[in-house]
């Protein structure tokens, strides 16, 4: 059995596959279809020839009205999204409502489809939604552990074959002052040696619902045999990937402090002529990857799969970079749509160090052809002219961006609903997302 440690001695990584791949079309489900990097990723691997099965509740939609904001690219319905994908690219992609949180669907769902991979991504991912009080934190630990159980089982009793590429994150490592491998290391205790799991020092409840899931994983494929790839991903940034021709096919763009990055609410903030704010000193460190880069990671993943009983994990990200110059990188580019904005340091509302070390590896995407094909200032740049288009719709919600969610002992609900009450119009599930406050998409 390949378990771990064992990823590199089987000589599968780092002797194993180039960039091109001729093998045959694969049958993958793609859970979490309708979000941010579930859609794009369905695209790429259907341009690539694979036959993709979609899943998704539709929550994130609901989740980001809650808090008063939407999507700053209008997303259609799901129904709209397929047709588009059919006039664009004429391809098929097969889609399945439901919640991972309902066994007997997800049972089904596996026990019907029968694919040779599931990337799992699913799952409720915002950091700061998660903070907003006791029932967030509690719905994100449930519902993100809950689904990938129900997964996990699932695989076993109807598809104990497929690959299971799960969406991690870097930031279930926190900021220990080594460097970081990926995910195991050799440790030395009371002159004893093994090769163990790295420690996780998470920052949030949503992020120690994501090291939760990896252990549940990693279990699983000890004791299953389940071959699963546990993907720890650096923060994302972009729009368009080459699949995204047609503005029917954009993905989505989250700009509010609870849904938005903060690369995200930094162009924001710009394009609203707001000042740009990094949180505290700002020194805070994090991976990033472009997410035409993250497809192509999620696609080599798929492409060449973990063993049955391998639990491998791959650092997904490509550079480092601090809220800091994540901000300077925003002003600078900003000028160049005549926008003239100012840097300002609101104290963090986070718990988080401000000044520390950070050094991730990153080799195993790499061994298997990964390149970087996109650079932080282009994309930013390709932003910026998009978000031209749906100005309005970031007008509208300009009150959104600024922070109300706090970690420390403050309940930041009622801060927020004061603030960003839900639109009660704004109701629809899977529905066009109303395009009247800003120009037809
Ligand atoms: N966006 C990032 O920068 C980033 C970085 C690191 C890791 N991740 C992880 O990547 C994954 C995808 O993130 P995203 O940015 O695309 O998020 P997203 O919220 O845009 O997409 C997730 C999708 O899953 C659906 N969903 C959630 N729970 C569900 C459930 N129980 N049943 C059915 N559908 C459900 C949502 O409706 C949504 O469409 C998440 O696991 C996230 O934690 C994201």
């Amino acid at each position: 059995m390949l378990f771990g440690p064992s990823l590199e001695s089987s000589g599968c990584l780092l002797n194993g596959f180039g960039a091109s791949f001729d093998g045959p079309s694969m049958k993958v489900l793609v859970t979490g279809v309708d979000g941010y990097s579930g859609w794009p990723l369905a695209l790429h691997l259907l341009a690539r020839g694979h036959e993709v099965v979609g899943v998704d509740s539709f929550v994130t939609r609901r989740r980001v009205r809650e808090v008063g904001s939407w999507s700053a690219t209008p997303i259609p319905s799901f129904p709209n999204r397929q047709k588009a994908v059919r006039e664009v690219l004429g391809k098929e992609l097969g889609f399945h409502r439901g919640d991972l949180g309902d066994y007997a669907f997800v049972h089904e769902l596996l026990a019907r489809e029968k694919p040779d991979a599931i990337v799992h991504l699913a799952e409720q991912r915002s950091a700061p939604y998660s903070m907003i009080d006791v029932h967030h934190a509690v719905a994100t630990q449930v519902e993100n552990l809950r689904g990938t159980l129900h997964l996990l089982y699932a695989i076993r009793d109807t598809c104990p074959k497929a690959h299971l590429v799960k969406m991690g994150t870097m930031g279930e490592y926190g900021t220990p002052n080594t460097d970081i491998p990926e995910g195991f290391f050799e440790m030395e205790f009371h002159g004893r040696k093994d090769v163990v799991p790295f420690p996780r020092q998470a920052g949030s409840w949503y992020h120690w619902s994501k090291v939760f899931d990896s252990g549940d994983v990693m279990f699983a494929s000890k004791i299953w045999g389940v071959a699963a790839t546990d993907v720890m991903q650096g923060v994302l940034y972009g729009i368009r990937t080459p699949e995204i021709t047609d503005r029917r096919l954009l993905t989505r763009f989250d700009f509010d402090e609870t849904w938005g990055t903060a690369l995200n609410r930094f162009i924001t903030q710009a394009v609203l002529g707001l000042p740009i704010t990094p949180y505290g000193k700002g020194e805070q460190r994090r991976g990033f990857i472009a997410l035409e880069d993250s497809m192509q990671s999620l696609r080599l993943a798929v492409e060449h799969p973990a063993e049955p009983g391998q639990y491998r994990v791959f650092n997904q990200f490509d550079a480092a970079y601090s809220v800091n110059e994540l901000a300077e990188i925003t002003a600078r580019v900003a000028t160049e749509f005549g926008l003239a904005p100012v840097i300002e340091h609101p104290p963090d509302p986070r718990v988080e160090a401000e000044q520390h070390y950070y050094n991730p590896v990153h080799e195993h995407l790499l061994a298997l052809g990964y390149h970087r094909t996109r650079q932080l200032e282009d994309v930013v740049r390709e932003i910026f002219h998009d978000l031209v288009h749906f100005r309005r719709r970031l007008e509208a919600k300009r009150h959104v961006v600024m922070p109300t969610v706090q970690w420390r002992s403050v309940d930041s609900r009622p801060a927020l609903e004061a603030r960003a009450p839900p639109s009660p119009s704004a109701s629809p599930v899977g529905r066009d997302e109303p395009a009247s406050e800003g120009p037809p998409a």
